[in-house]
């Protein structure tokens, strides 16, 4: 049993220096070990990977570029849940993307075809394929205080892909939408893509976010064919509103493969085929609307098919982090969009929480009860430090048929095309919404608002927004090396604090936790949370409360911030720092001037100088970007993702060696994403 202690004095560990060794460096008295690497095996007769090019199969090996991850306790052996062991557990790890510059033997090729049309290899593309989207696998500690390893031959691992079939749930299920070649009655879909970050369900399951999906697609930008049989023009602003364009990232809707039917490859082609039905039910011109929800995994079962919820919206997804779950109270998810001025969000269910639903045995049908009934709302963050949430609700608002903007259909139209209902609601657009996290003592949520080169003293074009009171820095930010960063180049973090510190309530307060900073920028219109030598950060992305407990029996919630940073890496690699958390409201309120693209001043709402209770536990190796973080019940284990090391480089100049180098900070190969474990070499809580 433990007492909970909201802010005790200061964490107990020195903080790390910045630096850009090609290591992760954690403080003194801890140690780092990597477990589960890009490529490495997870089903028994796969072979070792060679991390030479040459490597196939990852739809049985873990995949490229993890990023967000949550501990899912087992029972001592078989699969049945204990969230309380912490020495026996599945990790759910996203593989958000990948670095196709170190996967083949050379670079990525294109070739021309007898007819002239370039295209990209059938064998290289599969590989890039399967090493996107999702890893369970089983993880275990030898005894109670030894190392971890991954099971390689677990039964329960499992790769979801992009080609893993997935159900449709919610009020979008079977919408005219979601119609394909695939599913004429648009009930399912395949796979999932560019899964960012995540939430850990309080029922037990995972929920997986996809955020740069539309990338992955090519749309003639002369296609304006109708989408559904009602026909429906919207639909193609919409596809520029989410940002499908005429080019895809990899290429893979060029591939010609040697089994003429199929079509894991013409998917991405999201332009119409003349020859086919205008329903949409011929090509995959509605395939692009099958991709940007949150995907629910249970992960205890390997068979069992994901589902995409609908109703929390379709975006840019970065992350779903539940708010606290109170017997009795309606629960609330907290979501990001991560786009240059977008949008904050909260789903809340129509079910109040029943606390017998935290162990219930049928984990996805719990979702079905929690995530596929209830409201949609999106943020609006007032001068004043108030705010207010809009209900994406279709018939209220605007939000119907006779919209001069956007013409609504239907409820489940307003769902899939999220941001445009955003827009017409006047939601506030924000610098780049990425990870959630909501302190579990008092239920205050938190949002990184990670960089936004867009932002402007006065918004001089239609992709860029003038500052205001949540989003009040455009800067001119000076690197050592010459060069300059500008809009609101190091980010910040805004946290809210609901009324009646209710997840149901719609309305809130707000203020900054911290402001990103160099130490040495100017305090009065950069560095205005005061950051030090032991704490400043730029860029913030991955966050997560945890809440361990001490020696002394107390309970402390933990604030983990890790970077995703281009800004201040002249001076350090990313990092991960831990803050404890204080009050929206125990700060000041402070007026900021903007030196970037045009002169304002704001007045915004500055929480209280982390100081002491912010440091910085760890940085990364060289070019990597620290995201996805866990822990074990106990708070004795923290699981950490190391996402692109070497990103810069390529198979034939490689800039980083790790996790080849983690040992000495110098070794040879080809980079690797991996997962690292980090305990505390006395066996106690990590932080405290
Ligand atoms: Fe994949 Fe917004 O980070
Ligand atoms: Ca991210
Ligand atoms: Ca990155
Ligand atoms: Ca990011």
């Amino acid at each position: 049993r433990s007492t909970v202690v909201v802010s005790p004095a200061t964490l107990a560990f020195t903080a790390v220096a910045k630096n850009k060794n090609d290591i992760v460096t954690v403080p003194t008295g801890y140690t780092a070990t990597v477990l589960y690497r890009a490529g490495d095996p997870i089903a028994s007769g796969v072979a070792a990977f060679a991390n030479n090019g040459s490597d196939t199969n990852y739809a049985q090996r873990a995949g490229d570029n993890h990023d967000g991850m949550s501990y899912f306790g087992l029972a001592a052996s078989g699969s049945a849940p204990d969230a309380g062991n912490s020495t026996r557990g599945l990790l759910a790890i996203n593989h958000e993307y990948i670095n196709p510059q170190y996967m083949h033997v050379g670079a990525p090729t294109t070739a021309a075809d007898a007819a002239g049309v370039q295209r990209r290899p059938e064998a290289e593309v599969v590989k890039e394929i399967e090493a996107h989207g999702v890893s369970v696998v089983e993880v275990l500690r030898a005894g109670n205080t030894g190392a971890w390893s991954y099971v390689a031959a677990s039964a329960l691992n499992r790769r979801v892909t992009p080609n893993t079939p997935m159900a449709f749930s919610g009020p979008a299920r079977g919408d005219a939408q979601l119609r394909t070649r695939y599913s004429a009655d648009g009930t399912t879909g395949r796979g999932t893509i560019n899964n960012c970050a995540n939430g850990a369900m309080p029922w037990g399951t995972y929920a997986t976010c996809e955020e740069n999906w539309a990338g992955y697609f090519a749309r003639s930008s002369t296609d304006t064919a109708v989408r559904t049989a009602a026909g429906n023009a919207r639909q193609v602003t919409s596809m520029s509103r989410y940002g499908v364009g005429t080019s895809s990232r990899y290429g893979w809707e060029t591939v010609a493969p040697a089994d003429a039917s199929s079509t894991i490859f013409t998917r991405w082609n999201a332009s119409a085929v003349a020859a086919n039905a205008a329903d949409g039910t011929g090509d995959f011109r509605n395939e692009p609307f099958t991709f940007g929800w949150v995907v629910e995994i249970d992960p205890y079962d390997p068979s069992s098919t994901p589902r995409k919820r609908t109703a929390l919206g379709r975006m840019a997804h970065e992350g779903v982090m539940a708010g606290r779950m109170i017997a009795g109270v309606k629960p609330a998810f907290y979501m990001g969009d991560d786009g240059r001025n977008e949008y904050i969000y909260k789903f809340v269910s129509a079910t109040a929480w029943s606390a017998a639903d935290a162990t219930a045995s049928n984990r996805l049908a719990t979702g079905d009860k929690y995530l596929d009934t209830g409201t949609l709302y999106v943020a609006k963050f007032n001068a004043d430090g108030t705010g207010i949430w809009l209900p994406l609700v279709f018939g209220q608002n605007g939000l119907d048929a006779n919209n001069a903007r956007y013409p609504f259909a239907s409820q489940a139209d307003v769902l899939i095309n999220a941001r445009l209902a955003g827009d017409v609601l006047g939601a506030t657009p924000m610098d780049r919404p990425e990870w959630t996290a909501v302190n579990p003592v008092n239920g205050e949520m938190y949002c990184t608002l990670t960089n936004n080169s867009n932002r402007r003293g006065v918004a001089s074009s239609s992709s860029t927004r003038a500052v205001d009171a949540a989003n009040p820095r455009a800067y001119v930010d000076t690197r050592t090396d010459g060069g300059t960063n500008s809009g609101n180049a190091n980010g910040h973090i805004v946290r809210l604090r609901e009324a009646n510190d209710s997840t149901e309530s719609l309305t809130f307060t707000w203020d900054v936790y911290a402001f990103g900073a160099r130490a040495n920028a100017n305090a009065d219109n950069v560095n205005l949370s005061g950051l030090d030598d032991t704490n400043d950060f730029s860029s913030p992305d991955g966050l997560w409360f945890g809440l361990p407990t001490n020696a002394a029996g107390q309970a402390s919630p933990l604030l983990f911030v890790q970077t995703d940073d281009g800004a201040y890496t002249d001076v350090t690699n990313c990092m991960m720092l831990i803050g404890m958390p204080g009050r929206v409201g125990d700060g000041t309120t402070k007026s900021v001037t903007t030196t970037s693209g045009g002169t304002a001043t704001t007045t915004t709402r500055v929480g209280a100088a982390p100081g002491a209770k912010l440091k910085r536990f760890l940085v990364g190796p060289k070019e990597c970007e620290i995201t996805g973080i866990t822990s074990t019940a106990d708070g004795r284990t923290i699981f950490v993702n190391v996402q692109h090391p070497g990103e810069d480089g390529n198979f034939a100049n490689i800039t980083s060696n790790w996790p080849q180098s983690q040992a000495t900070g110098t070794g040879t190969g080809r980079p690797r994403a991996a997962t690292v474990v980090i305990t505390k070499d006395d066996g106690g809580v990590v932080g405290l």
